[in-house]
């Protein structure tokens, strides 16, 4: 029994163990018998694996145990690894030893389909499906990726408050809420707090939730996201946009490194994933425009672009694509107007290979006084809020540029998912807030 000294592994861990009896812990994944065998698929977290209790072999009480099995009964499993190539993982457990941890009865999640509406209502349960598992290992990986890339380049993080004064991206999608007795909103993006800190430190960045109360029932739109936002003094857009290539292409190359099982799982071709390099295609906004037109999903210059549009430009391209100087109309306020061209801006997206949309958006920042005060002006923010944010266009102002990117959408075009509600562990959606 597991009570015996055996020692503990993980299913990860068993190709060091062959020959060897070990113990481990986790849950029923399924459960049959055939004939005189009973299977038994443990997951653990790491991976599946496969027990066999076989009559004559196995101990009167794991075969007696075995038969009760349920899904997702909690157990303790212990007996001998085998290599075998037949089964999932390549090993096999000959079970000597099987104790109940918890029982689980009527598990609703089953092995068949079940609609997506149930799933999301599950989504505490469903996360323990081998796909659901693959894309939140996914999610962490990328978020030690581009936290690495970031770490080793001297970017230092610095995080930005979740309650805040003002708002950031226009003042329509703000989620606002009482903060003892002053309106406060959560934060939609962490940038004017990024652009204070690169002033002190340089180069920074900030990674954490943000909130969009976006009335968007689209496969790319949660109304809580992550964002990883980078911010750099002295740096103009050329630069910036020559960082996010280099980042992205990093972490796609990590992914692929560390979690190809994970591409398996999900049965995600990566091919396309390997040619991603820099540098990434660059177009202007004014290119887009026509690009669109003559593909037949029509634009007016001026206009921003919807997901149709988005798809059509990055159907041109195999690698994400540039789409820079926007009409400074469709940008927020702080975006620097180009000095050439002023009424588009020094703004750049990343849109995604097949059609997976913007990933990334960001641009360099006004940074003289004149431009940004009277901007705020012209966009009905109030002043007072921002008081801080102007202060830093008098106090050593320099030219400077950062983005965001998304976590969900960069993770659902890498893993190639439908809907970024699968790349979000409890995802906000409009009408969804359960679990
Ligand atoms: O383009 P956005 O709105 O840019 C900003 O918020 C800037 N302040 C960032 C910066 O420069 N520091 O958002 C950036 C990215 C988008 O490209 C997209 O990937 C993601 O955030 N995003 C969303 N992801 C999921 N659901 C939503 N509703 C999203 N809105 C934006
Ligand atoms: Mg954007």
């Amino acid at each position: 029994m597991s009570s015996s000294r055996l020692p503990i592994v993980t299913v990860s861990e068993l190709g060091t163990h062959v020959g060897e009896a070990v113990s481990l812990r986790g849950w029923v994944y399924n459960h049959r018998s055939s004939g005189k065998i009973q299977f038994i698929i443990l997951r653990d977290g790491t991976g599946f694996v496969q027990g066999v209790a076989a009559a004559g072999e196995a101990p009167d009480e794991v075969l007696e145990t075995a038969r009760t099995l349920t899904l997702e009964t909690a157990v303790r499993m212990d007996g001998k690894v085998r290599k075998d190539s037949r089964a999932p993982g390549g090993y096999e457990i000959a079970v000597t030893g099987l104790e109940v941890v918890s029982r689980s009865s009527d598990y609703p999640i089953t092995l068949k389909e079940h609609g997506v509406e149930f799933l999301m209502d599950h989504r505490h349960l469903w996360i323990r499906t081998p796909r659901q598992q693959s894309l939140l290992r996914l999610r962490a990986e990328l978020v030690r990726a581009l936290r690495d890339f970031l770490d080793d380049r001297g970017f230092v993080l610095v995080d930005s408050p979740i309650l805040t004064p003002a708002a950031c991206e226009g003042t329509t999608t703000l989620f606002q809420t009482d903060y003892f007795g002053e309106r406060a909103y959560l934060s939609q993006s962490g940038q004017l707090y990024q652009e204070a800190a690169a002033l002190a430190l340089g180069r920074t960045y900030c990674f954490g939730p943000t909130f969009r109360a976006e009335k968007s029932k689209t496969r790319r739109h949660l109304i809580e996201f992550w964002m990883l936002e980078p911010e750099m003094a002295f740096v103009d857009l050329e630069e910036s946009m020559r960082l996010q290539e280099e980042m992205v292409t990093y972490a796609v190359r990590r992914l692929l490194e560390r979690r190809a099982d994970d591409f398996k799982t999900l049965k995600r071709d990566t091919s396309a994933l390997e040619r991603v390099k820099p540098p990434f295609p660059r177009i202007t906004y004014d290119e887009a425009v026509e690009l669109v037109n003559r593909k037949g999903v029509p634009m007016e210059w001026g206009e921003d672009f919807g997901a149709p549009h988005e798809t059509a430009i990055s159907e041109e391209f195999d690698l994400p694509v540039f789409v820079h100087h926007y009409p400074s109309a469709v940008k927020a306020f702080y975006m620097k107007p180009d000095p050439d061209r002023p009424e588009t801006c020094l703004s750049a997206d990343l849109l995604a290979p097949e059609g997976y949309g913007e990933i990334i958006g960001g641009g360099q920042r006004i940074d003289d006084l004149e431009t940004l005060e009277k901007r705020i002006a012209e966009h009905d923010l109030p002043a007072e809020a921002y008081r801080w944010y102007v202060d830093l266009r008098r106090y050593g102002s320099v030219p400077h540029s950062g983005f965001g990117l998304g976590l969900e959408r960069t993770l659902a075009w890498v893993a190639k998912v439908d809907h970024v509600r699968e790349t979000i562990p409890f995802p906000r959606l409009l009408h969804r807030i359960y679990p």
